[in-house]
């Protein structure tokens, strides 16, 4: 059945889902030969030896027939040993939930805490868009603050006062995001945002989106003993180089683990989904070698941009880098315009969102953004 001219709206479906602009990364799929940069990946594929193994388990271990581990064991044994290399605090299997990337999580967050009550959220734009589009689908009010202008910091005696009006509306803030660090701005939680999150009382819960954790080696998952209520989200979808599979997990209070386990769907994440997760983790050390290039050509880029008069770039501690044009030049046309000549960056508050690529990837970018500013002078 095709689109009709004069489509049909269906009753049965909520208006906030009839006014949503369904989420789409992309709004075409990108020539293979593209530089993608818009989307924070890493720029390298799995090595083909790994890929190799893969296929060997995927012909002799996994049935296609049959569901796949729903218990997740061998899975969150091994993220929880990843996770205690950087943490003095010992965590274990009853501390991890996994999900179909991080996004199935917070969704789950948000059913958890704010369905079926009054419950609303607290962000501070910028931030990752997910938060805010989530809620939405489920009829849950978001409420945003803004970050300070000169290093994003979250402003954080409006957010005091926004989760008190909560409140006093009958609409009271129950869920806190926090991105660590932040995406678009790449800048960590400061340590004025750390006490202000640390003040926060317990029937709030905090989310730690720590999505780019191996680009800032900074964590905050042994704060988990001393803050039950706060979550610490992740990905393998980054430096793990695994977008491609879906796989996020978190750690928590084993309590609030198993609340997320009761609203998970029953087989949320496929057999060569966690398949590849375990080969990843296994092979750790050589898939985040690829890091260090990364960190090193974020700073080449990040000085290369810093000394043009023409563009204001932010330090950042993950895989990407935020940038605004000075004076004349507009962001958004220069996304357009990098996008014909085979760059992918993402437009996004009023500035650019710029992935760290391979180093021949970041040159093609650096070259064809300072053509593009050289252009009309
Ligand atoms: C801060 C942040 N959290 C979560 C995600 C989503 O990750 P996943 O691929 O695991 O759903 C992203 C993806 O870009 C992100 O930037």
């Amino acid at each position: 059945m095709v689109d009709q001219p004069n489509p049909i709206q269906f009753s049965f479906i909520r208006r906030e889902i009839q006014q949503l602009v369904a989420y789409s990364a992309d709004a075409e799929v990108p020539d293979i030969t593209c530089d993608k940069l818009d989307a924070n990946e890493s720029a390298y594929d799995l090595p083909s030896h790994l890929k190799e193994k893969l296929t060997w388990q995927y012909q002799n271990l996994i049935e296609t027939n049959r569901y796949p581990d729903g218990t997740y064991r061998d899975l969150k044994s091994a993220i929880a040993q990843y996770v205690n290399e950087s943490s003095n605090v010992s965590f274990n299997a009853q501390n991890i939930s996994v999900g179909n990337g991080s996004d199935e999580l917070i969704r789950s967050l948000l059913i958890a805490t704010c369905v079926g009550t009054n419950g609303s959220i607290l962000v501070a734009d910028p931030t990752f868009s997910m938060y805010k589009i989530l809620a939405q689908t489920l009829g849950i009010t978001t409420i945003s603050i803004p970050r300070e202008e000169t290093h994003f910091t979250i402003k954080c005696g409006q957010a005091d006062q926004a989760i008190a009006q909560s409140s006093a509306s009958g609409n009271p803030v129950k869920v806190v995001f926090v991105v660590h660090p932040n995406s678009p701005t790449g800048n960590l939680l400061s340590d004025k945002e750390l006490d202000w999150l640390k003040q926060l009382p317990e029937d709030l819960l905090v989310v730690i989106d720590e999505a780019y954790f191996e680009f800032s080696q900074n964590t905050l998952v042994e704060e988990l003993v001393k803050h039950p209520n706060w979550i610490i989200v992740r990905t393998f979808s980054k430096a793990f180089r695994l977008a491609a599979h879906r796989v996020g997990y978190c750690v928590a209070h084993p309590q609030l683990i198993q609340a997320l386990e009761k609203i998970r769907l029953p087989y949320n994440l496929p057999s060569f989904s966690q398949a590849a997760a375990l080969v990843a983790l296994e092979n750790r050390q050589q898939l985040l070698a690829t890091v260090e290039e990364t960190k090193q050509e974020r700073e080449r880029l990040y000085q290369a941009f810093a000394s043009d008069a023409r563009l204001t770039v932010w330090p950042s501690s993950a895989n990407f880098l935020y940038l605004r044009c000075n004076q004349s030049h507009n962001e958004a046309q220069l996304v357009a315009d990098l996008k014909q000549q085979g760059t992918l960056l993402r437009y996004t508050a009023n500035g650019i969102r710029l992935t760290i690529g391979s180093p021949q990837q970041n040159e093609h970018t650096q070259q064809r953004l300072t053509a593009y500013l050289n252009q009309g002078e």
